[in-house]
């Protein structure tokens, strides 16, 4: 009988690390707010439901992909590797990716210790051959492994969630990648694609408001995790495409003057004053290509939904 091995290494950020992040945000002229804050236990749940509304399609596009190829990406990425995960996001994708290349190990590494304690209870139960070495550590952060891997390792960030960093973070987040997985390591990596603003612009702004409510949820969310008192209702969501950045970005608007508290401090804004909690960066294949390139990745393989809406690579040296 095989028996399913977790081992969980526990490296989150001191309290005392966020609030001084969140507060020198919030300080700043222009105001902002990390979006790895969105996911609390709602925003988590709000980000599912973003999910599934029709205008929002990176998510869909790329369940498509790693489907349909799923012959294809066990003949390019092999059985047996150690598959090291970038936020444990949705089941529904690893599942696809364990169930196909059986790995030897699976190293999750999630933000939120909650989360990544039920997702990795629940996949051992489903999968009882599955070895599980799980890290709760804000991987945006320079860090090593905690856990040694032995055999060939294979990263895999889904969801463009590259997208959140902006390209010269996004480099450097790939070369991190890069020293975990060494040498002969590689990269499995969703990146949502440019394409037409009017689409980009309705995936961020919902029929439903769900992305409003998310967008909204990460205040609940302050007010909770540092004590404050922000009013939902005197804030309003806003996203758009911006061209010469080439991200969607996200911004919280002051509906007044107001004054807020928080974690002990009082943050004032003006009528009209933007708290940006999000930027979504596009890129074209060519645009990733070289900055994979420029973070040591020298070599790929590239798969696109017929619309070229939302892309996979491959990345390898
Ligand atoms: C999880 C960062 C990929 O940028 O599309 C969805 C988050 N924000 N709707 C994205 C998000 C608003 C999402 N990522």
């Amino acid at each position: 009988m095989t028996v399913p091995t977790l081992k969980f290494y526990d490296l989150p950020t001191p309290e005392i690390d966020v609030s001084a992040e969140v507060l020198a945000g919030l300080k700043q002229s222009n105001k902002q707010i990390a979006p790895k804050y969105f996911y609390d236990e709602t925003g988590s749940a709000l980000f599912t439901e973003i999910t599934r509304q029709p205008e929002y399609y990176p998510a869909r596009t790329e369940i498509g992909l790693l489907k349909n190829l799923n012959r294809d990406l066990v003949d390019t990425i092999g059985t047996g590797v150690a598959l090291i995960e970038y936020g444990s996001g949705s089941s529904e994708k690893i599942r696809v990716l364990l169930e196909s290349l059986r790995p030897s190990l699976y190293a999750p590494i999630d933000i939120s210790r909650d989360y990544l304690a039920q997702s990795v209870e629940r996949l051992t139960q489903d999968y009882d051959w599955l070895n599980v070495k799980a890290t709760c550590i804000d991987y945006s952060q320079e860090f090593d492994l905690p856990f040694d891997a032995s055999g060939r390792r294979v990263g895999f960030f889904p969801g463009s969630s590259i997208g959140n960093f902006d390209p010269d973070q996004a480099v450097r987040f790939l070369r991190q990648v890069r020293r975990h997985v060494g040498v002969d390591g590689s990269l499995l990596i969703g990146v949502d694609l440019k394409k037409d603003h009017a689409v980009l612009n309705s995936a961020y702004n919902d029929r439903a408001g769900v992305t409003e409510r998310f967008n909204l949820n990460i205040l609940t969310h302050l007010n909770a995790e540092m004590t404050g008192n922000f009013e939902l209702e005197n804030f309003r969501h806003e996203a758009g495409y911006n061209i010469d950045k080439g991200c969607i970005e996200m911004f919280l608007v002051s509906e007044t003057a107001q004054e807020v508290m928080l974690g002990g401090a009082v943050i004032s804004l003006e009528a009209g004053e933007k708290i940006h909690t999000e930027n979504s960066f596009k890129y074209s294949s060519d645009e990733f290509t070289q900055m994979a390139s420029d973070a040591g990745f020298a070599k790929h393989r590239f798969w696109t939904d017929d619309q070229q809406w939302f892309g996979l690579f491959y990345l390898y040296s």
